[in-house]
């Protein structure tokens, strides 16, 4: 069976565009696939993070997983820092990484211009990342189309390793979903929406109450021509909607342009918000039983046990391909 891994990262509040990008993915694949999933709490402190709130949000994502879907029969569920392994793999990895490969990443660029103090984790974020992957012998890595440069640098970096040291690593793939793998901001359809937007009306959040989805998507941006029609370029918020409905009903896009063909942008938008509304609501309700319940602990310590004995193996085998240690009786 094929190793699928990805991560989330535990920073506040969960947006459709994570849901849709990552987790609606996450859920079709581990029916076919060897799923790990993980909370990467260690890539959230390369950015201030408030000690309690980080806490909270960890717990948060964890019951989201489940919510969304992920089962624990089927799947691996865990926290990253209660597997040591992926900060010996990371601090590995950025020994062989180069500073000018890393300064070069745009979530680097994006997140340190302008600012006065930059943690020297943000920079060495990627070579973490990789070592996610890596440690779990990762076939195939679901996510949104942001991280594609991450996973590029992960392949460059898993390849110079095995180049250098021997073969440890598998090379892992990328994959991204067939509708939705960038949605983008509702009040700036050219850019993606992000958990961090300080515009709230821009990001729909995946525990909004039905009325704050509707708000949200009444008030979208869209164009002047009042013809549903889809256009990524010319017509970017318009499209925006139809990519989040097709995504949630499983329709296509051409399916839903005939449905609001001839109806203006108040009914399209009463649609679209129905869709989102009616394919929260179930999540919701299991997120709300899920949140305070003991099981999520013996779900979490079962998968940082499941988790540990994999990565551990290949921490061994990375410090015996660099000479790290000695050799053992
Ligand atoms: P993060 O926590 O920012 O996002 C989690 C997942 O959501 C996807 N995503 C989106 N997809 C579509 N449209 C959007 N607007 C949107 N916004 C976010 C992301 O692509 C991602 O799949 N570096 C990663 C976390 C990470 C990781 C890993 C992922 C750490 N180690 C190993 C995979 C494998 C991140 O910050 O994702």
């Amino acid at each position: 069976m094929k190793r699928i891994f990805s991560g989330v990262q535990p920073t506040g509040v969960i947006t459709l565009g994570n849901y849709i990008g990552a987790f609606r993915q996450f859920t079709t694949l581990q029916d076919e696939y060897d799923c790990i999933f993980c909370i990467v709490d260690q890539h959230a402190i390369t950015m201030p993070q408030d000690s309690k709130e980080l806490r909270n949000s960890i717990r948060t994502l964890a019951a989201t997983y489940l919510a969304t879907g992920i089962d624990p029969e089927k799947s691996t569920l865990f926290i990253q820092s209660e597997v040591p392994a992926h900060a010996q793999a990371g601090w590995m990895l950025q020994c062989i990484s180069y500073t000018g490969e890393l300064e070069r990443m745009t979530q680097f660029k994006d997140k340190s211009t302008g600012k006065e103090a930059v943690s020297a984790g943000l920079l060495t974020y990627p070579p973490l990342m990789a070592g996610d992957i890596l440690l779990y012998n990762t076939d195939i890595v679901p996510v949104g189309d942001d991280q594609k440069q991450h996973l590029e640098l992960t392949r460059d970096l898993a390849e110079r390793f095995n180049k250098r040291y021997g073969k440890v690593f598998t090379i892992p793939t990328i994959q991204l979903p067939k509708n939705g793998a960038r949605i983008k901001s509702l009040q700036e359809p050219t850019k993606k929406m992000s958990k961090s937007d300080e515009n709230k009306k821009a990001t729909i959040r995946l525990l909004d109450t039905p009325k704050e989805i509707e708000k949200k998507i009444k008030s979208a941006v869209t164009d002047s021509e009042g013809v549903v029609a889809f256009n990524t370029e010319s017509k970017p918020g318009v499209s925006n909607l139809l990519t989040i409905e097709a995504s949630l009903t499983n329709e296509s896009i051409d399916n839903l342009v005939a449905k609001y063909a001839g109806l203006g942008y108040g009914a399209f938008k009463a649609g679209v918000a129905e869709s989102v509304i009616n394919h929260l609501a179930p999540i919701q309700e299991r997120f709300n039983e899920l949140i305070d319940s003991p099981q999520l602990d013996d779900i979490l310590d079962a998968g940082a046990e499941k988790a540990n004995a994999i990565a551990s193996a290949t921490i061994k085998k990375m410090e015996d391909a660099m000479g790290l240690g000695r050799n053992r009786r």
